[in-house]
């Protein structure tokens, strides 16, 4: 089932360090055709090679256009989906390896706070109820101070007492957030996978949900993976920043280094399209823009997934060959800055140029952001040149 080396993931998982530790890890999902959807014509690729970490007490945050894979690799991490290929070790322990109750046993750990609060919060049950079943399921209501717990949850996201008694419809987008990150903290986990956590509020209300993501980290030393399309969110919360395009990384990096030097060619691209507060710096920044869009992941380029894309692209090198992700002998380079890209290092020193990229022919990926917005703002931007 694996191409991982059981010696080189074993050694990483024991770094006590590392509370995630990703390998190799790959879902693709079958396209079905046929009357009775019995044939498999091909596969969509949704997630083609991811190798990450996540050490205990940080923020990583992975970022990437709509449809590149990002949800799916959250769910798959949380044995939510059905991994075609790699591993995860969580703790220690392999995931991929456990069934049954133990999965569910170690599933307490891991709990994920989703985007739309509304569609993942049962209309019907109160916020007692939303909060106890998952305690419940875990067997932490029976204890005496279930009750007591389910006082201080509500506290530590700011809500009243008489919240308990009321239902999801009662409440602010806000608020309904709020509950959503109690129900996840309500059986006391160690890591949060939050998939788009503000995207679906009012821009006031962001910070503030951002801010009590914050302080529930530091009072209950939680880890976190934050996912998100926006750059300015992931910026602001993350201690390190993964850059996903079509399924895989292309770069990871301390999240000011990742900023203030970026080196993969997409990740240059997404950066130049991020506002800068400073006038006259953003007067002299030249913006990269990217001809075409996401190719489809079920039809995904040969060699360097980027390469229809790439304004630096050298044939035939990147055309055919997968670049790995590696790190790069630059002295401003810090050794935990990862580049999936042959050519990193001259573009770095200038050695290769930016070119015009001639229109390559990229299939539109079946998806589009949930709220219509990409990593560059609207689509005309991106086919401006
Ligand atoms: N259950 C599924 N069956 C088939 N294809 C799927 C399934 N789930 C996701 N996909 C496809 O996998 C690709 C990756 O989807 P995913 O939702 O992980 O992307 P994303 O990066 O989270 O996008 P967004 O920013 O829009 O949330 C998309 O092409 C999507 O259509
Ligand atoms: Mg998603």
């Amino acid at each position: 089932m694996s191409t991982v080396a059981p010696e080189t993931a074993r050694t990483d998982a024991q770094d006590g360090d590392v509370l995630v530790d990703v390998r190799g890890l790959k879902v693709h999902f079958p396209i079905k055709r046929g009357i009775i959807f019995d044939r498999t014509v091909g596969y969509v690729y949704a997630v083609d090679g991811m190798d990450l970490q996540i050490r205990r007490g940080e923020t990583y945050g992975l970022v990437g256009e709509s449809g590149c894979g990002k949800s799916t690799f959250g769910r798959a991490l949380l044995q939510l989906e059905e991994l075609t290929d790699g591993e995860v070790h969580f703790d220690g322990v392999d995931l991929s390896s456990l069934k049954g109750e133990e999965l569910r046993l170690q599933r307490r750990h891991m709990q994920m706070v989703f985007q739309d609060p509304m569609g993942s919060l049962d209309p019907r049950q109160t916020v007692e109820q939303l909060l106890l079943e998952g305690m419940r399921a875990h067997g932490l209501t029976k204890t005496q101070d279930a009750r007591q717990r389910l006082v201080d949850l509500l506290k530590a996201v700011g809500l009243p007492r008489n919240a308990l008694n009321k239902y999801p419809h009662e409440f602010s987008g806000g608020q309904r957030q709020r509950i959503g990150i109690a129900r996840a903290l309500a059986v006391d986990p160690q890591l949060i996978v939050a998939d788009e956590p503000v995207s679906a509020l009012d821009v006031s209300v962001q910070a503030q949900v951002i801010n009590l993501l914050e302080d529930l980290q530091e009072q209950f030393g939680l880890t976190y993976l934050v996912i998100a399309h926006d750059l300015a969110v992931v910026r602001h919360m993350s201690d390190r920043i993964g850059v996903m395009y079509l399924g895989s990384l292309v770069e990871e990096s301390h999240a000011d280094e990742l900023y203030a030097e970026p080196l993969h060619p997409y990740t240059r691209a997404l950066m130049s399209a991020v506002p800068v507060p400073d006038p006259v710096v953003e007067d002299s920044r030249e913006q990269i823009l990217l001809p075409g869009d996401l190719p489809s992941p079920a039809n995904p380029p040969s060699g360097c997934r980027f390469h229809t894309r790439c304004p630096w692209r050298q044939e035939t090198l990147c055309d055919t060959e997968r670049p790995q992700l590696r790190t790069l002998d630059l002295p401003e380079v810090t050794a935990g800055h990862r580049v999936a890209c042959h050519w990193a290092e001259q573009i770095a020193s200038g050695e290769i140029q930016r070119h015009e990229v001639s229109a390559v022919a990229t299939e539109r990926t079946p998806t589009g952001s949930a709220d219509g917005s990409s990593l560059f703002g609207p689509q005309s931007e991106i086919e401006a040149e």
